[in-house]
C-alpha cells in the first residue's frame, strides 16, 4: 500500500462479509486479502454482515455457527482486533437504524436496477422479500456510519458502492457535510474469481456444485482435487485469452496467490500442460490457506476469547457509529 498517512490522518477503510455459508477463495482473493494488507496503512473497520444474511432464509443454528466461524476466519487471517475494529454487524444497532433513515433518501427505481436483486429474485422466487430489495441501503449505512474513504470489495459489489456514494451525495446536498463519500478499492488480480466448473459464473458459496468453489476452510486434498477437476478450454497453451476463460481464471488465481504477474505465470508454464498447471495452482492455493484453517480451528475452540473480542469490537464500533447516526438524525430534524 502506498499511503503514507500518520496515525491521526490515516484514511478510513471499511468492509463487511456475509456469514451466509462457507467463505470461498473468491471472498479471499477479491476482498479478505486486501483487508489484511490494508491494516498496515489505514484505519480499518471490518464486520461480519449477519443482518445481510437473512435476506435469504437461514437455519438459526447454522447461521449462529457461521457467524462465529466467519469472525474466527478474520482473526485467523491475521486481522488484528486491537489495531483495527472487528465486529458483528447486528451487535451495533445503528446499522439498522441508519438504514431506515437512508431508505427515505433512496428511490425505488434505483433499487430496482440492482443486478444482485434481480439475480437473487430469480434464484429465490418464493421469497422476494423487502429486505432483499433494500439490502444496498443497509450496505450504504454500514459504510457511511464509519466515514469510510475506501471500501475493499470484489467486482460484484461495485454497483452497491455506487449507490452508497449516490445516497451520501444526495444527503449531503440537502443537509451539508454529514457523510464521507466512499470509494471502492478493487484488487487488480482477484476482483472476479470464477467458478471452477463454469467460467461464465462467479465463484460463489451458494453454488450447488461443490466442485465449483473452494472454501477457505477446505483441506489440502479437497483443494487439489477441485483444481484437478477444474474445467479448462480447448488447446493446450497456458495464456490469458478471451477464448480461454477456464485457463484465464486459473492464471488469475495463481497470480493473485503468488503475487506474480499474468505474464510471469504464462512464462513459467510455457510448454507445460494443463494437468501440470492445475496441480501447481491447487498446491499454491492449499499452501496459502492451510495456516488460515489451522488458526481458525484453534480460535473457534476458545469461545471465551472469541466472545470477549467480538463484544469489545462492537463497543468500539458503536462509539464511532453513534456519533454519525446522531449527527444525521439531528440534521433531519429529530429531537435528541
Ligand atoms: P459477500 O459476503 O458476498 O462477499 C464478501 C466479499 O467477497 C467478494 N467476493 C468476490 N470477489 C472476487 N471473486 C468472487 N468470486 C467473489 N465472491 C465474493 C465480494 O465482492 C465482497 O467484497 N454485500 C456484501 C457484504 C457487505 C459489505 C458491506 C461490503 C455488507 N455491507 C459494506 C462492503 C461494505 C456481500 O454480500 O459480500
Amino acid at each position: 500500500m502506498c499511503d503514507t498517512n500518520t496515525e491521526a490522518t490515516k484514511k478510513k477503510v471499511l468492509s463487511c462479509i456475509q456469514p451466509s455459508g462457507l467463505l470461498t477463495l473468491g471472498n479471499y482473493l477479491g476482498a479478505l486479502k486486501s483487508w489484511v494488507e490494508m491494516q498496515n496503512d489505514f484505519d480499518c473497520t471490518y464486520a461480519v454482515a449477519d443482518l445481510h444474511a437473512i435476506t435469504v432464509r437461514q437455519e438459526p443454528a447454522k447461521l449462529r455457527s457461521q457467524i462465529y466461524s466467519t469472525f474466527a476466519i478474520l482473526l485467523a487471517l491475521g486481522i488484528d482486533p486491537e489495531k483495527n475494529t472487528v465486529f458483528i454487524q447486528s451487535q451495533v444497532p445503528e446499522h439498522a437504524a441508519l438504514a431506515w433513515l437512508l431508505s427515505c433518501y433512496t428511490q425505488f427505481g434505483e433499487m430496482s436496477r440492482m443486478t444482485q436483486f434481480k439475480d437473487k429474485s430469480k434464484k429465490h422466487p418464493d421469497n422476494i422479500n423487502v429486505g432483499l430489495f433494500s439490502y444496498p441501503v443497509l450496505m450504504a449505512a454500514d459504510i457511511l456510519l464509519y466515514k469510510s474513504d475506501l471500501v475493499p470489495v470484489g467486482d460484484d459489489q461495485k454497483q452497491h458502492l455506487e449507490i452508497a456514494r449516490d445516497i451520501a451525495i444526495r444527503f449531503n446536498n440537502i443537509y451539508g457535510d454529514v457523510f464521507t463519500v466512499p470509494e471502492a478499492y478493487i484488487p487488480k488480480a482477484g476482483a472476479r474469481i470464477r467458478s471452477l466448473q463454469d467460467s461464465s459464473r462467479k465463484m460463489s458459496k451458494s453454488d450447488d456444485n461443490a466442485n465449483a468453489w473452494v472454501a477457505i476452510l477446505d483441506g489440502r486434498d479437497d483443494i487439489i482435487r477441485k483444481f484437478k477437476r477444474a474445467v479448462t478450454d480447448s488447446g493446450s497453451e497456458i495464456r490469458i485469452a478471451e477464448d480461454k476463460p477456464g485457463i484465464s481464471n486459473l492464471i488469475t488465481i495463481y497470480s493473485a496467490v503468488t503475487g506474480k504477474t499474468a505474464a510471469e505465470v504464462e512464462r513459467e508454464f510455457d510448454g507445460r500442460g494443463y494437468g501440470e498447471f492445475k496441480l501447481a495452482v491447487g498446491e499454491a492455493v492449499a499452501d496459502e490457506l492451510a495456516p488460515v484453517k489451522q488458526r481458525h480451528d484453534e480460535i473457534i475452540g476458545d469461545k471465551k476469547t472469541l466472545e470477549r473480542l467480538y463484544k469489545a469490537g462492537a463497543e468500539k464500533a458503536e462509539s464511532v457509529a453513534r456519533k454519525t447516526y446522531f449527527k444525521a438524525m439531528k440534521k433531519v430534524g429529530f429531537v435528541l
